[in-house]
């Protein structure tokens, strides 16, 4: 018979359906590493405290480091009885050192252990998330050194706007993942904080030291507060936030590319490694990925409305509700790394097919802007300029022509200040060069990204020496 932890003041067994609805192990396995690194240094501190001898400790972490060497050669069974992770650890260290296991849960609860366990597991994934948005960004900086002189139509409204260089379009994109490194990075300093030591509520009596797990553990401070430490969730919040801006960033993209693939666009292929075909229309070749990626975007942004609505009627401070934070997370966590992680090789294979798209700047008026501040450079009101042009367009589309293709006693039809230099202004590489000059260079991009590699090394270098001093491994 499994004698529950919590056993002693119950007289009756739990009911089955109650032991399956209310077990977590099913899926907090995955804090698996993070929570015997928390125990072991839990365990030092215990020793440093005098709350067990030194024989104790070195016996207590030879069990933990045991458990998860024997985890990492698939020989853990874990239990539904022993209902969590931190449960089902401790059953097994109970095998390998018998009651010295019990001393273990000295000076902590659940409480604390799993929102320790929770900070010390998206700590670790963010470096691994902002490493594949680097990488990402760089793939993406690899597609605008490749198109700096593929000259481009901009869109607005979906509809021909302005001429630029292909670069400039996916360095938006490069742009935007900036920030969603940033929001990580600002993220990590609320994630990095230790809520160990706040035990079930309000700590404990016992002569414990907090800050010494806190630095052991690298974590940058230690929750002020107990009642907040145990039941504070916003660090998923805000992580989840950052995950539904970078999953709303890449959906963009892929809209973007679904649409260039297309048949009417026909701007872009994609390699045949990252589509797929249709079981009864032989021709097709779809965007399976990017269709995916944008459809993935929805159950991250589910994700961050469960944990708000979970937490909005909390009353303080553990309730078992906040055992409902784990699945989203995760799912979250896998869903953002697959989905960056796959966008990496299917953007570094994109085929850009340059004749259609210079075919395309011959149409749409894309120089209909520039025209029209030619003729501010004349001294027209930018209004009764934008006017003209206007009118001039108008034209052009009753006799289907271009702008360029107006002789100058046409146009001077429109306006007595347009001379013969009007054709140069109305050069479309030429516009989309002057208008590229005054946007930042590639180098300004590289220059971001290298700050953000500079932050990314010094994290994972902490974090490597902190999993090696304990052995556990950081994957
Ligand atoms: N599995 C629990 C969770 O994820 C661990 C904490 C349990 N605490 C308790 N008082 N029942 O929240």
């Amino acid at each position: 018979m499994n004698k529950k932890l919590w056993a002693g003041r119950f007289q009756k067994q739990v009911h089955p359906m109650v032991e399956r609805y209310t077990a977590s192990i099913d899926f907090d396995y995955t804090l698996i590493y993070e929570d015997i690194l928390g125990s072991l240094v839990h365990v030092n501190m215990l020793e440093k405290c005098s709350l067990i001898d030194k024989e104790e400790s070195n016996q207590l972490q030879l069990g933990l480091k045991k458990i998860v060497q024997e985890y990492d050669q698939g020989k853990i069974e874990f239990h539904l009885a022993d209902e969590d992770i931190h449960t089902n650890i401790e059953r097994y260290l109970k095998k390998y050192v018998c009651d010295l296991a019990d001393k273990l849960h000295t000076a902590r609860s659940r409480n604390d252990q799993v929102a320790l366990d929770t900070h010390l597991y998206l700590r670790k994934q963010i470096i691994f998330i902002v490493h594949l948005l680097i990488e990402l960004q760089n793939a993406l900086l690899d597609l605008a050194t490749k198109h700096q002189n593929i000259v481009f139509p901009a869109y607005t409204h979906l509809q021909r706007a302005q001429p630029i260089y292909l670069a400039q379009h996916w360095l938006a994109y490069v742009a935007m993942l900036h920030r969603d490194v940033e929001r990580l990075q600002s993220c990590w300093i609320r994630v990095n904080q230790s809520p160990s030591g706040a035990c079930a509520v309000a700590g404990s009596t016992l002569a414990t030291d907090q800050y010494y797990v806190a630095a052991e553990l690298g974590l940058e401070g230690v929750y002020l507060n107990t009642l907040d430490a145990v039941s504070d969730r916003d660090f998923i919040v805000e992580f989840l936030a950052a995950a539904s801006l970078i999953m709303m960033h890449i959906s963009r993209l892929s809209e973007e590319l679904i649409i260039w693939s297309s048949q009417e666009f026909n701007f872009i292929s994609f390699d045949d490694a990252y589509c797929t075909g249709s079981s009864m229309m032989p021709q097709k070749k779809n965007p399976d990925v990017a269709e995916l990626s944008r459809g993935k975007t929805g159950r991250v942004y589910g994700a961050l409305v469960t944990i708000l609505t979970l937490l909005k009627g909390l009353p303080l401070a553990y309730n078992k509700d906040l055992q409902e934070d784990k699945e989203p997370l995760f799912d979250v966590v896998k869903t953002l790394t697959h989905t960056v992680s796959i966008y990496i090789p299917l953007l570094a294979t994109l085929k850009v097919n340059s004749d259609v798209i210079h075919h395309s700047l011959q149409s749409g008026y894309l120089n209909a802007t520039a025209l029209a501040e030619y003729l501010v450079t004349k001294g027209i009101s930018f209004r009764e300029a934008h006017s003209i042009t206007g009118k001039m367009v108008a034209y052009c589309l009753q006799n289907n022509s271009r702008l360029q293709d107006l002789t100058l006693a046409d146009m001077q039809g429109f306006s007595m200040f347009i001379g013969d230099d009007v054709y140069s202004a109305l050069a479309i590489e030429k516009i989309a060069s002057i208008t590229q000059s005054k946007l930042l260079t590639l180098s300004a991009y590289e220059n971001q990204i290298s700050i953000s590699k500079a932050w990314l090394a010094e994290k994972l270098c902490m974090l490597q020496n902190i999993y090696l001093k304990f052995d556990v491994p950081l994957k």
